[in-house]
């Protein structure tokens, strides 16, 4: 590693991160049960989106005894729309945990925070150095970008092999003294100052030893993996309401997207059906006992997740009565649904009639 580059480089960004950093609640604190709560809303979420997330769990649930007391339909209702549902899932095992075997204080070092479920390399390294000073960088997406494009780092981001290298070479670079501030501060860059598309070259702290920078190949970095063609799937969901304004729900427990969330009655195609072969297919597999006679297309939405594109489509045939399984519309809003169909709801009076 260039020693131009090491030499002072903690220093002037920590520096850098006392003047620029954006005021947050979750920096103001070394209570590891705040900072592990921030860290789980903020993988894959971004500060704006997952700020008044936070600011309800910490509301909702200020402490570890709390989120473990209440259940997981609770949690996950939520964290309705924030996505990426196992996060909730093992959010609240977590707490459970906590309590069972840690006596309800919450770990402050790598060791242990690495055993609970939902915690790998970035969150123990996080919440062990943000909360108790430990010597652990962090790597995550911000990181990844600003050490490839300074250095020039062309092996592919996001594998074990890669997650080494770059902690071999941020172990040469963390302030000893100051782990905390040096990891808010490195993602704070990344976040700021060396951004995806629009990096703030000009004005960039390091600009004078970049090698991106210096050779021009700012976008060529990091190097990532060719992602693969995202899947297409036909998701149809049956309104079926009876005489009472009572409506079919069904949980979703297989291993699949939205684990443990809820739904209306579901048909999966590898393409649209007509009315007619979607009233046949309902009636022979998903609903014998029921009467579809008056099923109608209500709206149709896409849908993209990280891998997959979605096409939901909304049938709704009313029927007498229904039994088991059913809840009464006004209840619809106490479960969670996945964003798409909590979407949905909230514009569905308008087909009830
Ligand atoms: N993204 C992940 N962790 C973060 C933190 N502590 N502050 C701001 N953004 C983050």
């Amino acid at each position: 590693m260039s020693n131009k580059i090491s030499n002072n480089f903690s220093k002037k960004l920590i520096n850098w991160y006392s003047v620029n950093k954006r005021s947050l609640p979750w920096r103001n604190t070394r209570d590891p049960y705040k900072i592990w709560l921030s860290e789980i809303i903020l993988q894959q979420t971004q500060v704006k989106q997952g700020l008044p997330y936070y600011k309800k769990f910490i509301k909702l649930y200020p402490n570890v005894i709390s989120l473990s007391k209440s259940n997981e339909q609770d949690v996950l209702k939520n964290w309705e729309g924030l996505g990426y549902y196992s996060r909730a899932r093992n959010l609240h095992k977590a707490s459970k945990i906590v309590v069972k075997n840690y006596n309800s204080k919450f770990p402050n070092s790598y060791n242990e925070l690495i055993k609970l479920p939902g915690i790998g390399d970035y969150s123990a390294s996080a919440i062990s150095s943000f909360s108790n000073d430990e010597l652990h960088p962090v790597v995550d997406g911000n990181v990844y970008r600003f050490i490839s494009r300074l250095f020039g780092i062309s092996t592919i981001i996001n594998t074990s092999s890669s997650l080494r290298e770059f902690k071999i070479i941020l172990n040469k670079l963390i302030s000893v003294n100051n782990p905390s501030d040096f990891n808010q501060a490195i993602m704070e860059f990344g976040a700021l100052v060396c951004k995806p598309k629009t990096p703030n070259c000009k004005n960039c702290i390091y600009n004078k030893v970049c090698f991106s920078f210096k050779n021009d190949r700012v976008f060529d970095f990091p190097v990532k993996k060719k992602s693969s063609k995202p899947k297409s799937r036909f998701l149809n969901y049956f309104l079926i309401i009876d005489k009472n304004k009572k409506i079919m729900v069904e949980k979703r427990v297989e291993k699949d997207i939205w684990q443990n969330l809820y739904q209306f009655p579901l048909i999966e195609t590898d393409k649209n059906l007509n009315k007619s072969l979607m009233q046949d297919y309902l009636k022979l597999n998903k609903l014998p006992f029921l009467e579809i006679t008056g099923l109608k297309l209500v709206d149709s939405v896409s849908h993209k997740l990280s891998h997959q594109n979605l096409k939901i489509n909304f049938w709704i045939n009313h029927v007498e009565k229904l039994n088991d399984s059913s809840i009464y519309l006004g209840e619809l809003s106490n479960f969670p649904f996945p964003k798409p169909l909590s979407s949905f709801i909230e514009t569905f009076n308008k087909f009830l009639k």
